[in-house]
C-alpha cells in the first residue's frame, strides 16, 4: 500500500530477517568478525548474546549468506525446550543424517562418520545453534560431545551459539566448565546508537528506492532511537507504522510529532488497552455547568473522536496489510 504512495520497490521495515537488508552497524560489524574469528580458528565454540530483536538470527542468515556452500556444510538449529537426545537428533538431521531407529550409540558413531568423509572432501561442518537460551544443560552437554570428534588433529566440526541474554546465565553455570573452556571467544550484541539508527533507517529505505519520500526530519531520527533504543526489530516496526500513518495522512514527510503518535499508538495497541488518544471518560463536577467549559469539552472531544477515527482507519489498514502478507 504505502510503498506505491512513496514509490518504493518493496517493504522496507518486514520484520522477518533477511540477509539483503543486512547493515553493518558497529555491532553488527563486531559480532560478525567475532563468528569470522571462530570460522579461521575451525575450532571450539563461540558464543553470541544479544538483546531481543537485536539481530542475531540475521546475523547468521548473512553470515550463510557469505559462506561458499562448496567449503562448508552448515546445519541451523532453532532450539525450542527440546531434550538432550532430541537435540542431538535434530542436529543430526541439519546435516542430513537420518536418525530413525538408530541408539544414540549407533547414531553418535554415525555422525562423526559423516562429519569425517565431509572433512575429507574438503567441507568443513557447521552448527549454528539459535536461540541457545532454550537449551537445557544436558542438551549442551550433548552438543559439546559433538566437538570432541577429531580428524587428523582437527575438528570436523564447530558450532556457534545465539542466544539471548539469559543464555549467559545458563553458560555460566559450574556444570558447564568444560564447554566453557571450549568457548574461543564470545560477544553480546547491543542496540545500536542514535547515529547508526538513522543509517540503518536509511540503508533499509535506500534498498527499496527510496528517495527522500518520504522525508525524515533530523527530530524525528532522534524521536525513533529515543523510541526504540536503538533495537532493528522495534525500530523496523515503529517505521513500518510510520510509512503506513504518512499514507494515510497523504504526507511526504515525518517529523516528531509522527514518531511520537504512532509510538504512542504502538504501545497502547501492545498492552492491550483501551485508551485510545488518551480519552477518559468526564467525571462530574460543578464547573461543567458553564456554557464555555462545556463547549471546550465538545470541541476536545470532536478533536478525538476525529483523532480515534483516524487511529481505527489505521488500524484496518494494518489489518488489510497483514491479510496480504506483508
Ligand atoms: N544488522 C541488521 N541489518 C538489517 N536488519 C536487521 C539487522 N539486525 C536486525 N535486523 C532486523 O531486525 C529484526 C529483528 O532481527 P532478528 O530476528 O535477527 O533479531 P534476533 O536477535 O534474532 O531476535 P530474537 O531475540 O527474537 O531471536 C528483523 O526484521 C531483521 O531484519
Ligand atoms: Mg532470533
Amino acid at each position: 500500500m504505502y510503498a506505491e504512495f512513496y514509490n518504493l520497490t518493496g517493504l522496507p521495515f518486514q520484520l522477518t530477517p533477511d540477509s539483503r537488508f543486512f547493515y553493518e552497524s558497529s555491532v553488527h560489524s563486531k559480532a560478525m568478525s567475532h563468528l569470522v574469528y571462530g570460522l579461521n580458528q575451525a575450532e571450539g565454540f563461540i558464543v553470541i548474546t544479544g538483546d531481543v530483536g537485536a539481530g542475531k538470527t540475521t546475523l547468521v542468515d548473512y553470515l550463510c549468506s557469505t559462506l561458499d556452500p562448496q567449503r562448508y556444510l552448515i546445519a541451523r538449529m532453532l532450539t525450542t525446550q527440546t531434550s538432550a537426545d532430541d537435540t542431538l537428533r535434530l542436529a543430526a538431521s541439519g546435516f542430513g543424517i537420518r536418525a530413525d531407529g538408530l541408539t544414540k550409540g549407533e547414531l553418535l558413531q554415525l555422525f562423526e562418520s559423516t562429519l569425517v568423509s565431509n572433512y575429507q572432501a574438503g567441507r568443513r561442518s557447521l552448527l549454528l545453534v539459535d536461540e541457545a537460551q532454550n537449551l537445557t544443560v544436558a542438551a549442551i552437554e550433548e552438543l559439546r560431545m559433538l566437538s570432541n570428534f577429531v580428524v587428523n588433529h582437527e575438528t570436523p566440526l564447530q558450532s556457534f551459539l545465539l542466544g539471548q541474554p539469559e543464555f549467559r546465565k545458563i553458560m555460566a553455570l559450574p556444570e558447564l566448565e568444560q564447554l566453557r573452556q571450549r568457548v574461543l571467544a564470545s560477544y553480546h550484541l547491543g542496540p545500536m546508537a542514535e547515529g547508526e539508527t538513522r543509517a540503518y533507517i536509511e540503508h533499509r529505505l535506500r534498498l527499496v528506492g527510496w528517495n527522500d519520500d518520504p522525508h525524515f526530519m533530523d527530530a524525528a531520527f532522534q524521536r525513533i532511537h529515543r523510541e526504540t533504543g536503538g533495537i532493528p526489530r522495534k525500530i523496523n516496526s515503529l517505521c513500518s507504522r510510520l510509512m503506513l500513518f504518512g499514507f494515510l495522512e497523504e504526507t511526504h514527510h515525518v517529523d516528531e510529532e509522527a514518531v511520537a503518535q504512532v509510538a504512542d499508538e504502538l504501545r497502547t495497541e501492545l498492552s492491550g488497552g483501551v485508551v485510545l488518544n488518551g480519552y477518559e471518560p468526564p467525571r462530574p463536577s460543578g464547573a461543567e455547568t458553564d456554557f464555555r467549559q462545556i463547549n471546550a469539552r465538545l470541541t476536545k472531544m470532536e478533536e478525538r473522536i476525529d483523532k480515534n477515527d483516524q487511529a481505527i482507519k489505521r488500524a484496518l489498514a494494518v489489518i488489510a496489510q497483514r491479510l496480504e502478507g506483508n
